[in-house]
């Protein structure tokens, strides 16, 4: 099995674990995918918008899951919007460009958050994924988070596998899609 590269480096700290383990905006993680290209991940704010909605314009399919991203522009723009005000985001950044972004939308009275993540299509497959989804576990342990979960259609195998590689498990399912749950 190819397994990613995880040469993770830090460019505040001088030790990057403990680095990682404070994931704030400024963080930056650099590391390699399975084809051993580089790649970085970094906490994002508001002011990533144009970024982020430069991937979702061209993101295919649109819908991709659950009619996320939304192909109406403008729902889309608000969507992203919503997101960055008040989510924690975690983007995938190659070559000045945003390939992948995943979300924690926190709940502090239920001390949860739901999970969500889009990878651009010509990036999948090579552990972009994986890498995001490792990241905002950690920050949500960093958050004082006791659980994690989503919801995922029944039929998406390659989310359903990168959730169970990443420890989710299976709480609910329905005809349409299951419930995963990570416990911090
Ligand atoms: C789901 C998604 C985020 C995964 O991102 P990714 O960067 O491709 O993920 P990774 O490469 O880290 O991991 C994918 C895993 O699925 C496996 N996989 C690929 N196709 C598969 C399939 N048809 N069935 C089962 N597993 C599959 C890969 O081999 C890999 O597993 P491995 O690391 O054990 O080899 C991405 O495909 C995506 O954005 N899809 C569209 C949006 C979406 O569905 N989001 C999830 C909403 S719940």
């Amino acid at each position: 099995m190819q397994r990613m590269r995880f040469t993770v480096s830090v460019l505040c700290p001088l030790n990057p674990l403990p680095a990682m383990c404070a994931m704030g905006l400024s963080t930056v993680i650099r590391l390699r995918d399975k084809r051993n290209d580089p790649l970085e991940i970094r906490g994002c704010s508001e002011t990533a918008l144009l970024s982020l909605l430069e991937m979702y314009k061209s993101f295919s399919p649109k819908p991709a899951s659950q009619g996320l991203p939304p192909l109406d522009p403008e729902a889309c723009r608000r969507w992203v919007r919503k997101l960055l005000k008040y989510a924690e985001n975690f983007l995938a950044w190659r070559e000045g460009r945003v390939i992948g972004h995943a979300s924690i939308m926190p709940d502090q009275e239920k001390k949860d958050g739901e999970f969500l993540i889009f990878v651009d299509r010509g990036h999948r497959n090579r552990g972009v994924g994986r890498a995001l989804t490792d990241v905002a576990l950690r920050r949500a342990r960093e958050l004082g988070l006791t659980s994690i979960w989503l919801t995922v259609e029944i039929y998406n195998f390659r989310a359903i596998h990168l959730y169970k590689n990443c420890k989710f498990q299976t709480c609910s399912r329905d005809d349409c899609e299951r419930t995963m749950v990570y416990t911090l």
